[in-house]
């Protein structure tokens, strides 16, 4: 077998025991992400880390979580929420009469849900409305992170972006780590989806994306774009990540409220 069969016997060893089809994410991630672990294994040819994989079952388990990125922060890219709290949230909460929905799509260890879930707080009690009825559903495929983001409990770097007064108002904490309150668990709920499969229909009134489909191939990009274009309500709100962009297929289908901050808005 030559290292160009062996790559792909990799690939098709991931998809076979972890049910997840990497030849849809562009290869030269893919390379970067196996060979961090052919490193750490001392492993330099796709030969021999295939045979390791042969012999070790469980190795799937760590492949898949070194081919998922979980990087994420509680209020990633502040100015974004800063637009969500100003502009999007008073705008959809002001006219609403049914519960609220809000997909965190790709939702990591759960930093972004908590932080979509404490803004839709603050905007609510900012602008005088009392017991406001929403739902933040967080889905990633990576069980590990999910299960840490069911967990709710965070310590370092993640938790700079909170504000003192909004750590003490949504956290409960023993001096090192902090503890997402009830009172924001109970409105984020935490489901393995895989991206790839369709989701609800015609159900949230907005969707966070973000630093997720980059890492996607332009037919798979295109693929989960239409999901999402599909489980908004209309007039519900797109958010991807900064350096993500719409494709070209769904410029007639979504309009871009804000390009700087890529918010969009389904047609
Ligand atoms: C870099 S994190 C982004 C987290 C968060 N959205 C943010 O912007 O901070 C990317 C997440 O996407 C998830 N992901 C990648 N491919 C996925 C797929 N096909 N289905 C569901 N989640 C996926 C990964 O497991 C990872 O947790």
């Amino acid at each position: 077998m030559n290292e160009e069969e062996a790559f792909l016997k990799i690939k098709e060893g991931v998809r076979l025991e972890k049910l997840l089809d990497v030849s849809q994410y562009k290869e030269n991630y893919i390379k970067r992400r196996i060979a961090v672990r052919m490193r750490s294994l001392q492993l330099p040819k796709y030969v021999e880390y295939f045979a390791y994989l042969q012999e070790h079952k469980a190795e799937y388990d760590i492949l898949l979580d070194k081919l998922t990125i979980n990087v994420t922060q509680f209020f990633r890219d502040p100015e974004i929420f800063v637009e969500l709290e100003n502009t999007i949230l008073p705008d959809i909460m002001m006219g609403l009469k049914s519960p609220l929905r809000v997909w965190s799509a790709g939702c990591s260890t759960g930093e972004e849900p908590y932080s979509i879930a404490i803004s839709i707080e603050e905007t609510a009690e900012k602008l005088g409305i009392l017991n406001y009825d929403f739902e933040v559903y967080a889905t990633d495929l990576d069980i590990i992170a999910i299960h840490k983001a069911s967990e709710g409990i965070y310590e370092g770097r993640t938790l700079d972006n909170i504000a003192p007064q909004r750590r003490t108002k949504y956290f409960s904490t023993d001096g090192r780590n902090y503890k997402v309150r009830d009172q924001i668990k109970r409105s984020v709920k935490i489901i393995k989806w895989n991206l790839m499969d369709p989701y609800k229909k015609n159900f949230f009134d907005i969707v966070f994306c973000r630093n997720v489909i980059i890492y996607f191939t332009r037919e798979l990009q295109k693929t989960v774009l239409g999901h999402y274009y599909d489980s908004l309500k209309e007039n519900g709100i797109l958010f991807l990540g900064k350096t993500e962009t719409m494709l070209q297929d769904y410029r007639d289908r979504f309009n871009c409220i804000n390009i700087k901050e890529r918010i969009f808005r389904k047609i």
